[in-house]
């Protein structure tokens, strides 16, 4: 008879053969790679001794293709929850040690148990990504293993932040996972999504392509805008996420947390009233802008590398989060595109969910014209954008720098858009349009007629830019509550958020909106 001391040895042993996934080999080959271990990661990317494993023992059913004598204790999936700087967190990480990571219905059960957790108890989940996809022996159970954790990632949205680290291979339907949650972030060089890999695609299309071409960080970093971060390694997308779940709270009923603030809240930016150059095609860079308003100057940018005419991200005002979204002057003089429109609108719409206050800062001529934005679908893009703000029911305050025209004033959270409060600079030009289209519309003829049409046309545009182009006319109808210093800008919108900390506002009760997907 065994006695308890033997049965505990057991207990110990088999944790030890649990904890090595594929084997010592698997690993060494992981390592070869330039890949960390499920388990490496998980201590990465939470607080020291604060992870709690479950389901270290569950196996797969799996008996087709030798698949009985195939058994790795906890079966190729790592999960449990943590603490990240003492905050809850649920995680699952997959191992690629363990038959590349490829997914199984035991494996979908662990991870959605783990989800479950998650918003039983009201806390994040991370998913670190490391598979082959569907497990090829299982067949359809692996298949409807991915659709449970898909359901699962639906109904989290918007309850739970949801975050997905690719640091290895992520293909087929597999992609659908992390491309439902809030936040993906790619480490450069050793991971890859996309729906066909490259031998299928030249198959189909004759292209010929690199993984990397096809898939990589960079590449869905900058083009498609797939992924939220293109991280430089495996180590460097651990610790992006640990500093984005220090921004975002626990769940929708909760706010993110307050951190201490060093940085005094009526610091005055100096620079900020001679930012805004002469000219009014000029540009200026709105990260200095940014940098000099936010605490320590410290802004974690969502989508850095993605339409960069519009720039996303969180950062603290007194402590307090918050989304920034601001036009960028110095990239298509800050025009609205498609993918800018689309990229903001995501953001909006995850700091209302998560109330986080929205501070905006405004310079956009416009929005692009011509037939590749059209056809793109601009007018349903630009849509998306305007529906976020409006929907929004979070703090909004709205500082406006220099352009505000047209449409676009009326996208970017504009007071009509229930903006809370909606500060211009001296230097702002509110109106329906810049001066010189202006006066083509309104005088061609005139001008034609005339002995020198350009000179009528400039004192045209004298005249409508003195009238309209300035803060003041949106003031006079309060539509702007008030023209402000820029260099006070900081003091300002903090008070502004301050006043706003008991902002109560509903929709009306609907199951769900319509936004113009
Ligand atoms: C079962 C798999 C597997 C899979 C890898 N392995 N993918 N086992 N099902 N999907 C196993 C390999 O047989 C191997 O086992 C071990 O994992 C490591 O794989 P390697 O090929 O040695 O590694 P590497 O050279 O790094 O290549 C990794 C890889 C490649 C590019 C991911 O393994 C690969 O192409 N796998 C198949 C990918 C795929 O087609 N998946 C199905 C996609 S369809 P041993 O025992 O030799 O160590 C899909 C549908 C999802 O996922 C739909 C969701 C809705």
């Amino acid at each position: 008879m065994s006695t308890q001391l033997d049965k505990i040895k057991e207990l110990i042993e088999l944790r030890a053969q649990a904890r090595l996934g594929g084997g010592e080999k698997a690993i060494e080959k992981q390592h070869e790679r330039g890949k960390y271990t499920a388990r490496e990661r998980i201590a990465q990317l939470l607080d020291e001794g604060s992870f709690e494993e479950l389901d270290m023992f569950m196996k797969h059913r799996s008996t087709n293709f030798g698949m009985d004598k195939k058994h790795f204790l906890g079966d190729g999936v790592v999960t449990g929850y943590g603490t990240i700087e003492g905050r809850l967190v649920y995680v699952f990480a997959q191992d690629f040690t363990v038959l590349g990571g490829s997914l199984s219905e035991t494996m979908a059960q662990k991870i959605c148990k783990v989800m479950d957790m998650a918003m039983k108890m009201g806390a994040p989940v991370i998913g670190l990504n490391d598979s082959g996809g569907a497990r090829i022996q299982e067949g359809i159970n692996a298949l409807a293993g991915y659709a449970e954790i898909f359901q699962r990632n639906i109904l989290a949205s918007g309850v739970i932040p949801q975050i997905s680290a690719i640091l290895g291979p992520c293909a087929g339907g597999a992609v659908y996972s992390p491309a439902l949650t809030d936040f993906t972030i790619m480490a450069k060089g050793i991971s890859y999504m996309f729906l066909t890999g490259p031998k299928v695609v030249k198959t189909v299309t004759g292209e010929d392509v690199t993984q990397e071409q096809l898939g990589g960080a960079s590449v869905h970093a900058s083009k498609s805008g797939v992924t939220h971060f293109a991280a430089e390694d495996g180590e460097d997308a651990i610790r992006i996420i640990r500093k984005l779940i220090s921004y975002i709270p626990q769940n929708n009923l909760e706010e993110a947390p307050l951190a201490p603030c060093d940085d005094p809240i009526d610091r005055v930016e100096d620079a900020l009233n001679e930012i805004i150059p002469e000219s009014a095609t000029r540009p200026y860079d709105m990260y200095e802008v940014i940098g000099a308003i936010v605490d320590n100057g410290e802004f974690l940018e969502i989508q850095r590398d993605y339409a960069k005419n519009i720039i996303v991200g969180f950062a603290r005002m007194n402590g307090q989060s918050v989304g920034i979204v601001a036009n960028q002057p110095k990239f298509l003089a800050g025009v609205l595109d498609s993918n800018a429109s689309r990229k903001g609108a995501r953001f909006v719409r995850f700091c209302d969910a998560f109330n986080i206050p929205l501070v905006t800062l405004v310079d956009v001529p416009g929005f692009l014209p011509g037939t590749g934005q059209e056809y793109n679908g601009v007018i349903l893009h630009g849509a998306k954008l305007l529906y976020a703000y409006g929907e929004a029911t979070v703090p909004k305050v709205t500082v406006t720098l220099r352009k505000s025209y047209g449409g676009s004033h009326i996208v970017m959270s504009c007071k009509q858009l229930r903006g809370d409060m909606n500060y211009a600079w001296p230097s702002a030009e509110i109106a329906v349009m810049g001066g010189a289209g202006a006066v083509e519309v309104l005088y061609a003829k005139e001008a034609k007629a005339a002995e020198d049409p350009a000179k009528v046309l400039a004192e045209k545009e004298a005249e409508y830019n003195k009238l309209f182009c300035n803060p003041y006319n949106a003031a006079r109808y309060g539509y702007i509550d008030d023209v402000i210093e820029p260099r006070n800008t900081r003091f300002r919108v903090i008070r502004a958020l301050q006043q706003l900390a008991t902002k109560k506002v509903t929709n009306p009760a609907k199951k769900h909106g319509n936004i113009p997907l």
